[in-house]
């Protein structure tokens, strides 16, 4: 490991608390002046670092910067070599996973995160609002085999490792609407876009992209957002902790995809279960009760006349009234 990371680590085990360059440079076996060097270095990258005029150094409250070192460092051991890219700025982190993916330029767990994003995408063709520093931005790419007809199930074991991280990290509480909205308190918090590469002869798929956008503490909305979007906390979690939580769920369920409790856990935390829906079919709204979520991820609605209905992919909204 080198010696910034291993700087970042005894300063995040530290976080609140001035160490001493002393301490530091004892237990690194290092110079003062190469703790100093270290400490510049990671200022460069961008984090804050509060400094005493003894040379006592601690992590800033302020400090938000997505990186790299911290979000391996709370990967679990077996995903620590999966490549984690940063960018500042990007138009789409999916876009650009799908032209690494053309590029053969990726291996399984290829990761990309953004600060921002300048064209995030949405489904149906939508944009995603995603402002620098206060949301998650980050496409993965999945390699595993899996047939096309499976690939709601990649968007259903990347809904739970979200829902999971909200849990584990903060005091929240979400629901997920099916398929890929994640809600907290009545309003969207995260939504997913997954996108295969398929060889269309065999019907198999080559490479998933997960796009996972996250409004982690997003509060500032456009107009036509604020009634509909919100943020997961208002406390202070680390992005790079969350991303690692996300990612750590995310390819642990990936191992497992046709697990059944993956569906038992999804429907537990499901929104729209023995709720009245309205859903599109051929042009129409259909107005149907959502009874059931089966093995493959597909929604069963029930109309007024008792018949079922299984929905596979599409857009559904909670009849309210
Ligand atoms: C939706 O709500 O319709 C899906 C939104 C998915 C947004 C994420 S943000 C990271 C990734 N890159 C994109 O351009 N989109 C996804």
């Amino acid at each position: 490991m080198k010696t910034k990371e291993q700087l970042l680590n005894i300063l995040n085990k530290n976080k609140g608390e001035f160490i001493s360059g002393q301490d530091i440079a004892k237990e690194l076996q290092i110079s003062r002046t190469a703790v100093w060097k270290a400490v510049r270095s990671l200022k460069n990258d961008g984090y804050s670092i509060d400094s005493l005029q003894n040379g006592g150094y601690k992590f800033s409250s302020k400090n938000n910067i997505l990186s790299d070192i911290e979000i391996r460092n709370n990967l679990s051991d077996e995903y620590k070599k999966f490549d984690i890219k940063i960018f500042k700025t990007i138009d789409s982190t999916n876009k650009q996973a799908k032209k690494l993916i053309a590029e053969n330029l990726f291996n399984n767990g290829t990761t990309l995160v953004a600060d921002e994003q300048t064209d995030g995408k949405g489904r149906f063709g939508r944009s995603f609002f995603s402002p620098k520093s206060t949301g998650i931005y980050l496409s993965t790419i999945l390699k595993m085999p899996l047939r096309l007809q499976d690939i709601s199930l990649i968007t259903i074991i990347s809904a739970l490792a979200v829902c999971r991280a909200v849990k584990k990290l903060t005091d929240s509480v979400p629901e997920i609407k099916w398929i890929n909205d994640i809600y907290v308190n009545g309003k969207k918090v995260c939504g997913i876009l997954t996108e295969a590469v398929s060889n269309f002869e065999t019907q198999t798929v080559d490479a998933v992209v997960v796009g996972i956008g996250v409004n982690l503490k997003t509060k500032l909305f456009p107009e036509e957002l604020r009634k509909k979007a919100g943020c997961v906390t208002k406390e202070n979690v680390s992005r790079n902790v969350f991303i690692a939580e996300i990612l750590n769920n995310l390819f642990r369920l990936a191992g497992n995809i046709y697990d059944k409790k993956i569906i038992e856990e999804y429907k537990k935390l499901s929104l729209v279960l023995n709720k009245k829906i309205k859903y599109l079919s051929n042009g129409t709204v259909v107005t149907a009760t959502a009874v059931d979520i089966n093995e493959k991820g597909n929604l069963l609605v029930k109309d007024s006349f008792g018949n079922i209905k299984i929905l596979e992919s599409g857009e559904i909204s909670i009849k309210i009234s």
